[in-house]
């Protein structure tokens, strides 16, 4: 090995794995591993299996693990009957179960809080006598197919955030995330394409995100001042990749602070690659500007130690590996705090630990393939 491969890989390793501090949070190094959901829950329940496929990245390295997208107490939250719920007693009896490993191997997790929203077909399982809720009963193409949600379920729809918040702090989990990217539920709120209503839930940029921020204080309320609550957001949405919620620096500001006021401690940005920058005139990516803009910790993702963005992997398309160095320069920069990895982590559970110990000979390329099993 050349001696500058050697000091780029011990930098890489070093900035990497160097402790987290925040408020409410503590890590023992600055890798997440993103929330990707494998429809391995029978009956909207984690068994041992999911157990034992979260504690392998917490045995090898993995700073926070964002669990899966896990379905709140909704009757239309999924729909698809082998991804975890987050209510009812044998869902949370597996989750507690994974909580347990997790902690037991060192490390920590937090349930990505989830409602598909609009993008669940009408009739589809585990509920298909639910019809599909969103905020003007638009699908993400602009096609009406429902009514909007009424003001009384969008409150128990808040009201069941959350109780999944509470159950979370009650079941030892280290926070939540909230899912508000890739126009899911909360995202349909945000985004002005599946959002037309005409009360406090919609209109501009800052009454779209009433119901995030309803969301995030009731969590607050359940789970407690101290108790970590991250956001994710995206401004891609699912099959609309060139959306933009906000389109100048200007509007990401007015968007957040509301978020900020109700209280998100940590955002995460997603993104489906780390070095686009989000606006013209700066190389900030979105996670750099939230930051920037906020002042809170943030985690920028996609497509990390891969140089194909991860949509291709649904498309067959495997992915080789990729420098970090770029990443680790902005990380040093201190453009964002975290770092979360997907593929990189679905197909190696070791993934953090050779990164952690030099190993970057050993990282393997990704095979579409992977999605298929637990490692
Ligand atoms: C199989 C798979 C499932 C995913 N499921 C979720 C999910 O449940 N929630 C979410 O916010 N993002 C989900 N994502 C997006 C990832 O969290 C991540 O943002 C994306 O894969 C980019 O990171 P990567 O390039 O390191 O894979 C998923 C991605 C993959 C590949």
């Amino acid at each position: 090995m050349s001696k500058e491969t050697y000091s780029a890989q011990q930098r890489a390793s070093e900035t990497l794995f160097k402790p987290f501090a925040s408020e409410k949070l503590q890590l023992s190094n600055r890798i997440v591993m993103a929330p990707m959901t494998r429809s391995r829950s029978p009956g909207g329940v984690p068994g041992p299996d999911v157990a034992a496929y979260y504690r392998r990245r917490a045995e090898n390295g993995v700073g926070l693990i964002v669990t899966e997208g896990t379905i709140i107490d909704h009757p239309a939250g999924t729909g698809d009957p082998n991804i975890p719920l987050f209510h009812g007693d044998a869902s949370l009896k597996g989750w507690a179960k994974v909580v347990s490993e997790v902690h037991e191997a060192g490390g920590k997790i937090v349930p990505q809080l989830w409602h598909v929203g609009m993008t669940r077909q009408n009739g589809s399982l585990p509920n298909p006598e639910a019809p599909s809720v969103g905020p003007s009963g638009l699908t993400l193409a602009g096609e009406k197919t429902n009514e909007p949600l009424s003001v009384e379920e969008i409150e128990s729809i808040v009201e069941a955030f959350g109780r999944a918040a509470g159950e979370a702090k009650r079941l030892g989990f280290d926070g939540i995330e909230l899912h508000g990217a890739h126009g899911y539920l909360i995202d349909q709120f945000f985004w002005e394409q599946t959002n037309r209503r005409d009360d406090p839930y919609g209109g501009d940029i800052v009454s779209r995100t009433k119901f995030a921020a309803d969301i995030v204080r009731a969590s607050r309320r359940a789970a407690g001042e101290d108790y970590p609550i991250l956001l994710r957001i995206s401004q891609w949405k699912s099959g609309f990749y060139d959306a933009k919620l906000a389109k100048t620096p200007e509007e990401l500001e007015r968007f957040l602070a509301p978020l900020v006021d109700a209280g998100v401690d940590i955002f995460h940005c997603s993104t489906r690659r780390f070095w686009e920058p989000e606006f013209p005139g700066s190389d900030l990516n979105l996670a750099g500007w939230v930051k920037k803009l906020t002042g809170k910790p943030t985690i920028t993702v996609g497509s990390v130690g891969l140089d194909v963005e991860f949509n291709g992997a649904f498309r067959g398309q495997n992915s080789d590996v990729a420098d970090i160095g770029q990443l680790i320069d902005r990380l040093e920069q201190e453009e964002f705090d975290l770092v979360a990895v997907g593929r990189s982590l679905l197909a190696d559970p070791l993934w953090a630990a050779k990164i952690r110990d030099g190993r970057f000979d050993e990282l393997q390329t990704f095979k579409a393939e992977s999605l298929r099993t637990l490692y």
